[in-house]
Parts: structure tokens; sequence; C-alpha cells
């Protein structure tokens, strides 16, 4: 798994590059994998009006479902920055309504933390 998620890695730091952030400066890559092998990457979408900004997550995982696979075993992001982006609440929400025991890496230029949704967001709602 360590390997998928470094290679994961480096398409999330690709997706980094396409990031439209001209408010907060942060360029934020994603890439998610499903059971079928399939890889879809995202950015993070920004806004004059700051509320309507997508996450990088949410984009690649909605381009996933978007396609027809909402099996997804694993996520990596990237941060083009020397502070580290876990993923942020609302997007672990939307993370576990299609795996609660996603494989995670979270990465930027400096250190890269694995870890499973399970542990970054216990007791996710569901219905
Ligand atoms: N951002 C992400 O893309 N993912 C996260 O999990 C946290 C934050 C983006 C949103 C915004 O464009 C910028 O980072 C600063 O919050």
């Amino acid at each position: 798994m360590r390997e998928l998620l470094d290679e994961l890695l480096i398409l999330a730091k690709a997706a980094s590059k396409r990031a439209y952030a001209p408010y907060s400066g942060y360029h934020v890559g994603s890439a998610v994998m499903t059971a079928e092998r399939k890889v879809y990457t995202g950015c993070n979408v920004e806004n004059a009006s700051y509320s309507l900004t997508i996450c990088a997550e949410r984009n690649a995982v909605f381009k996933a479902i978007s396609e027809g696979y909402q099996d997804i075993i694993a996520i990596a992001i990237y941060v083009d920055s020397d502070r580290l982006f876990p993923p942020c609440g609302a997007c672990r929400q939307v993370l576990a309504e299609f795996n609660p025991k996603m494989e995670i890496v979270y990465a930027n230029q400096n250190e890269a933390i694995y870890n499973t949704l399970d542990i970054l967001l216990p007791g996710a709602f569901s219905l």
C-alpha cells in the first residue's frame, strides 16, 4: 500500500500545479485510486466568493464518482508549501461516504504522513 500511495502522491503533486488559488496562494493537488485501479486527480479551485471554493480532495472524488467509480481505496494529497494540509473536515466526511477505511497520505514539500480515514474521522456520520 505504501508504494501505491507514493505513486498517487506523484500524481497529486502534478495536479497541484493546476490549482486555481489566487486568494489563498495554497496550491493543493489530490489523486484518488479506485478498486479497479482507476485514478482521478483534482486540485483546489477558488472563487472570489470564497465559500464557493472546492478543495482538491472533493474535486478528485467527484470526478471518480461522476465517471462511475465509487469504490475509492486510497487518496493522496499534496500541498506546495512547508505547511501540512491534512484533509479538512468537510472532505473527510465526503471521503467517508465512499470508504470509511480509506488509505490516506498527505504531504508537503518536506514530509509525508500516512494514515487511514477511520483514524482521521472517528464517528463519521452515515445513514
Ligand atoms: N484546501 C484543500 O484543497 N484541501 C484541504 O483539505 C484544505 C484546504 C484548499 C482550499 C483553499 O483553496 C486553500 O486550500 C486554503 O484553504
